[in-house]
């Protein structure tokens, strides 16, 4: 599914020396290699502000408390995602109200939100944080002018999108504020846990240096309850080296999603969606939008007996997500049921993840497509 081990060979030496810079200094909390990747990192993303942090979750809690989405104030997003898009919201103190995908991109659908925007607000809404799932933005001309018309703050998830574009800025770059993950799997990855805040109000940078210390502004004296979520030094470090090549990598995911489709319609096999009936609904990029293919889903019926029959053959797949968030155990009191967002709950059945990374070659495409083939006949 994922060989980490491709990317790490030829950066072995590179790494080790950036580590070793480190050990030197004993800069192992922010300091100078945390503020040089967040430099190099607002430069790629064109960004005025970058902050290092512990986690992509802790990046979204950050992001939220900064924009000061507390008790009393509702956000809307997606039930298709990580957890931690909807975990992050409660944690800040909010209220998460959610909304249906799109089922072409499995992203939050603009008409759904604009319709609960258009309904009655228990809670009123202070925001929406559209997640820019597998690396394909949400639809953000829409968002942005929803988040205009009503005053609303938007939130961006872009844990899985580093160095992905919508109409030509960067994710990271569309929102009031963005939240960014390194978790290892990312496209852009540390070596353990680590995060990102970007945004272009200094007025919200100020306010996640403050929270990500323990809310000090000054050494010892606490304004207001933060948390401690800074970036190591060590990781710092490490994603300083990797910043340099994560535009080549982007573009070698591109080279495997295209791949992927040649040989999905060279076999026969790829049908028009948004829902599959007997062979695979194929990912696609909406015009105008850059994807990088964090992940490349394809949408079929018997996807868990497809799973099993990779699985034997030893090709890796993933469900990323099988139980969509309103169904979870731990957000029930949320008040949603089974139904509630058919979209999202049919996703979960019908999603696949497929390998996909920069380094994987053509021939270990083919066989994974020559499996499918040989499932669907
Ligand atoms: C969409 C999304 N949001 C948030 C996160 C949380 O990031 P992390 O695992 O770094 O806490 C992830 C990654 O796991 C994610 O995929």
């Amino acid at each position: 599914m994922l060989d980490l081990k491709r990317q790490y060979r030829p950066l072995h030496q590179e790494l080790l020396d950036a580590i070793g810079a480190v050990l030197q200094t004993q800069q192992f909390i922010l300091g100078e290699p945390v503020a040089a990747f967040e430099r190099a990192a607002a430069a790629q993303l064109g960004v005025a502000h970058a902050l290092g942090c512990s986690s992509g979750t802790d990046a979204l809690w950050l992001a939220l408390a900064a924009a000061q989405l507390g008790p009393g104030t509702a956000v809307v997003t997606t039930p298709f995602s990580f957890f931690a898009s909807v975990s992050s919201i409660l944690r800040a103190g909010a209220t998460p109200v959610l909304a249906d995908i799109d089922p072409a991109t499995f992203n939050l659908d603009p008409a759904a939100v604009e319709a609960i925007l258009n309904g009655p607000q228990p809670t009123p809404i202070r925001a929406i944080l559209p997640v820019h799932l597998y690396g394909q933005p949400a639809d953000w001309t829409i968002f942005a002018r929803l988040g205009q018309e009503r005053g609303l703050k938007l939130i961006e998830d872009a844990a899985q999108a580093w160095g992905a574009e919508w109409q030509g800025v960067k994710a990271g770059n569309l929102g009031d504020i963005a939240a960014f993950s390194f978790y290892p799997t990312k496209n852009l990855s540390a070596a353990g846990d680590a995060g990102m805040v970007t945004t272009n109000s200094a007025e919200l940078a100020e306010r996640v240096k403050m929270l990500r210390q323990h809310g000090m502004r000054r050494r010892y004296y606490h304004d207001e309850i933060g948390w401690n979520t800074r970036m190591d030094g060590l990781q710092g470090a490490i994603l300083t080296v990797k910043l340099k090549y994560i535009a080549a990598w982007n573009s070698a995911r591109r080279t495997v999603a295209r791949r992927y489709h040649a040989l999905f319609h060279a076999a026969g096999l790829a049908e028009s969606g948004p829902w599959p009936a007997h062979a695979v609904v194929l990912p696609h990029e909406v015009p105008g939008s850059h994807h990088v293919w964090h992940q490349y889903v394809v949408r079929t019926r018997r996807r868990d007996a497809l799973r099993e029959f990779l699985a034997i053959r030893g090709i890796g797949s993933e469900i990323y997500y099988p139980v969509p968030l309103h169904l979870q155990d731990a957000l029930k009191s949320l008040g949603y049921n089974q139904g509630s967002f058919p979209e999202s709950e049919r996703a979960a059945r019908e999603v696949l993840a497929l390998p996909i990374f920069p380094e994987l070659r053509e021939d270990e495409q083919q066989t994974v497509v020559a499996a499918i083939a040989e499932f669907l006949s």
